[in-house]
């Protein structure tokens, strides 16, 4: 397929593109605002494809779109077959202390994506979170589960989501949406709870948890929920929202453990901090749906977890720059302390 993969320069986005150039052979465009978590970096080794072509735009500007949809460059004059968002702003603590950015990419972003989508014959797959259902305590969200978003971020994600499937019953759009489970793997963003437990377990910096660590999530490997996307993508019925969670739940504080184990870190570099402001407590995803198309994950958190510590310990020309750039000051704010 030719795709257009906005937001394709982050974490899942950047591992889903490598996936499709590697094992589908997709031709790939990337449409990429690069903010602080988008890196031309994760490209390193598929740049220079000739099935590949990165476009850097925001998806709320309609030139940025129009350039990324039409466009020169290796993939010039082929019409692309489908879109598949995932840029957004990801991080509930920054959301909380800044919305803006949010409302902005959310809100505005996706409609100007819907917009140039419904004007041509392609499909879209909007990339969403178990986050619009909230928390819950027993039991796993279904797709017909009630939508309650508890931070600016998972509000704004919500908006998306009712906007594309405004776009699907309104004008025909041939739009699906994919709602992942806690994801990660290799180049995450080290403001997300496993790999800034990593890093700081390996430079002997404190673990902050936060409140009593027993929130629990329901990790994802990238690679699974990359192939989820692509099932959707191409079996999935218009219209339709698919679930893909992770095979397995757990509370923070036995992730951090499980890194401290991985990383032969201290325990008393645990340290129990303020907790998040309208902290969900639980998520868990039901995924027959997507399973019903043919996928299943693959990787159980254990291995993972452990392939993950390997890759933060294998790459630090990666990390380095990241932890040693703005990311020092976001840190600062965010946990009033400075990185060692
Ligand atoms: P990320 O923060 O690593 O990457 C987001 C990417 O979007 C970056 O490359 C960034 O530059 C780009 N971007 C942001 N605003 C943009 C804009 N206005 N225009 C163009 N590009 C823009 O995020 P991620 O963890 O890879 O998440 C990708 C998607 O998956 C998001 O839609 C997120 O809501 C969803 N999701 C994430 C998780 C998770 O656990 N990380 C779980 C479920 C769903
Ligand atoms: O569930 C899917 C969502 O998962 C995605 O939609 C989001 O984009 C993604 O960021 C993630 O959201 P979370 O808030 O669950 O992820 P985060 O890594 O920020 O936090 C995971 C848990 O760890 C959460 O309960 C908060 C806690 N935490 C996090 C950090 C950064 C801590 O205890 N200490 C920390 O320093």
């Amino acid at each position: 397929m030719r795709l257009l993969v906005c937001g394709g320069a982050g974490f899942i986005g950047s591992n889903f593109v490598r996936m499709r150039l590697q094992e589908s052979g997709d031709e790939v465009v990337v449409l990429d605002k690069l903010t602080y978590a988008g890196r031309e970096e994760n490209f390193h080794d598929f740049a220079e494809e000739p099935s590949f072509r990165f476009v850097h735009g925001a998806i709320e500007d309609p030139q940025a779109v129009a350039s990324a949809l039409g466009g020169g460059g290796p993939l010039a004059g082929q019409p692309i077959e489908a879109i598949v968002n995932f840029a957004a702003e990801t991080h509930v603590d920054r959301s909380i202390a800044e919305p803006d950015a949010f409302v902005r990419t959310h809100a505005q972003g996706t409609y100007v994506l819907l917009e140039a989508a419904r004007g041509r014959d392609l499909r879209y797959l909007q990339v969403s979170t178990d986050e619009v259902y909230g928390s819950i305590e027993d039991g796993s969200f279904t797709e017909d589960s009630p939508l309650r978003p508890s931070s600016p971020y998972s509000a704004t994600k919500t908006g998306a989501d009712l906007l594309v499937q405004s776009y699907f019953h309104t004008y025909g759009l041939p739009a699906t949406i994919c709602r992942g489970s806690n994801n990660y793997g290799s180049y995450q963003y080290p403001e997300k709870l496993i790999p800034l437990m990593i890093l700081n377990a390996l430079h002997g910096d404190p673990l902050p948890i936060y409140g009593d660590g027993m929130q629990v999530r329901n990790w994802i490997h990238a690679s699974d929920f990359g192939r989820a996307i692509g099932h959707v993508l191409e079996h999935g019925v218009p219209g339709e929202v698919y679930n893909a969670g992770g095979p397995d739940e757990c509370a923070n504080i036995q992730v951090v453990k499980r890194i401290i184990d991985l990383t032969g870190a201290q325990e008393s570099l645990i340290e129990h901090v303020t907790d998040r402001p309208g902290h969900d407590r639980r998520y868990s995803l039901s995924s027959e749906k997507v399973r019903a198309l043919g996928w299943e994950p693959r990787v159980r958190f254990a291995e993972g977890l452990e392939q993950t510590v390997a890759w933060y310990r294998e790459n630090e020309w990666w990390w380095k720059p990241i932890r040693s750039g703005d990311y020092r000051a976001y840190y600062e704010r965010q946990y009033g302390r400075t990185l060692a």
